[in-house]
């Protein structure tokens, strides 16, 4: 039996954190075999908000490196950029056409990074979620593994799904593919180091609020000391009074790959100076060798570009083929 097809994608705004990895990127290594994987750094997505063109192109190709050097494997997976692949836009206008401006409008992302923007806000950017839906229905995803905080963005796409199937598909003969999100428990929600209560994002103002995976051993240790704790001695998970606790010790668990229990028990009577050399330490050496291979392939940029240019033709064939078929379900005259 063929395998299940995988979709997902991080979007090329500077670096990525701990959150990006352990709720999205190490959940795709960890399952890579058993599917057929296909992953994009969403380069279009990355102008919704203002963006630097000065940065674009390479942060582009740092998301691509850092897919390799987390253990992304080519042998299971496509590797491509978004705008290489042009009918990602192509769809998103087919899909803007069914999709109704209410549905947008009540998206939980969309309304928090409207409100941060304040009059600056784009269409693009209440549109971002259709072409998200793009992204995922081009390659008939099944699932698509995210962070949970996009969970509202895949409901959306199925929605958009249900919708086109309904006017256009035959019962027998369903126009696109319904996706399943796949969200992990662990690690689906990394909250940033200076308030337990808010997620670890690429926006938030302070740098001390996040763990970047490119970042070098004393920025982490830094990061690390500086980070909020709370006067109680003694380590517990899953106590809402105590959110920073609970974090950082699913960071811990995550990155020294020991089971919960296992870390319940040696930091049952742990204070935070005791706890805080430990973290560093596993931070550090998680993150290594992960830094090394980046640093590999960043030296000697040909190979990326290669790995980009196969990865471009491979989706694209896929993505086309898709296309055409919405297009013919929709009306139109095929491409000549
Ligand atoms: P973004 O940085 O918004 O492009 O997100 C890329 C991926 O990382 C998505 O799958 C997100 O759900 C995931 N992600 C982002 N921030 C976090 C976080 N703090 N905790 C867990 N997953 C996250
Ligand atoms: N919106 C996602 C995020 O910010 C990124 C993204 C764009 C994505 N297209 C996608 C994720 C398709 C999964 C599938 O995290």
């Amino acid at each position: 039996m063929a395998k299940q097809r995988i979709l997902s994608g991080v979007q090329p705004t500077g670096n990525l954190h701990l959150g990006n990895y352990l709720g999205a990127i190490c959940n795709w290594v960890a399952h890579q075999q058993d599917y057929d994987n296909f992953f994009c750094v969403v380069d279009l997505h990355a102008i919704t908000v203002p963006h630097n063109p000065q940065s674009l192109a390479q942060d582009t190709e740092t998301i691509a490196a850092l897919y390799l050097a987390c253990g992304i494997d080519l042998a299971y997976a496509t590797i491509f950029v978004q705008s290489h692949v042009a009918a990602h836009s192509e769809l998103a206008w087919l899909l803007n056409c069914v999709t109704p401006l209410n549905w947008l409008e009540r998206m939980i992302q969309f309304k928090e990074k409207a409100i941060k923007q304040g009059e600056n806000v784009s269409v693009g950017l209440l549109d971002y979620p259709v072409l998200m839906a793009a992204d995922i229905l081009l390659y008939d995803a099944d699932k698509v593994p995210v962070g949970e905080d996009q969970k509202q963005h895949l409901e959306l796409t199925r929605d958009i799904v249900i919708r086109i199937n309904d006017k256009f598909g035959q019962p027998d003969r369903p126009v696109l593919k319904l996706p399943d999100p796949l969200i992990r428990k662990e690690g689906a929600r990394v909250m940033s180091l200076t308030d337990g209560t808010k997620k670890m994002s690429k926006s938030d103002e302070s740098e001390l609020s996040r763990i970047n995976l490119l970042d070098p051993p004393e920025v982490i240790q830094k990061k690390i000391k500086k980070c909020k704790t709370d006067p109680i001695k003694g380590l517990w998970f899953d106590d809402p009074e105590r959110p920073e606790c609970h974090n950082l010790l699913t960071l811990y668990t995550l990155l020294s790959g020991q089971t919960k229990e296992a870390v319940a028990q040696e930091c049952q009577t742990m204070g935070w100076g005791q706890f805080k050399p430990l973290l560093t330490e596993a931070t550090i050496a998680a993150l290594a060798p992960i830094q090394n291979k980046y640093q590999h392939l960043m030296a000697d940029k040909t190979y990326l570009e290669t790995v980009l240019r196969q990865g471009n033709q491979k989706a694209a064939g896929v993505a086309n083929q898709t296309l055409e078929r919405v297009r013919a379900a929709l009306g139109y005259l095929p491409k000549l």
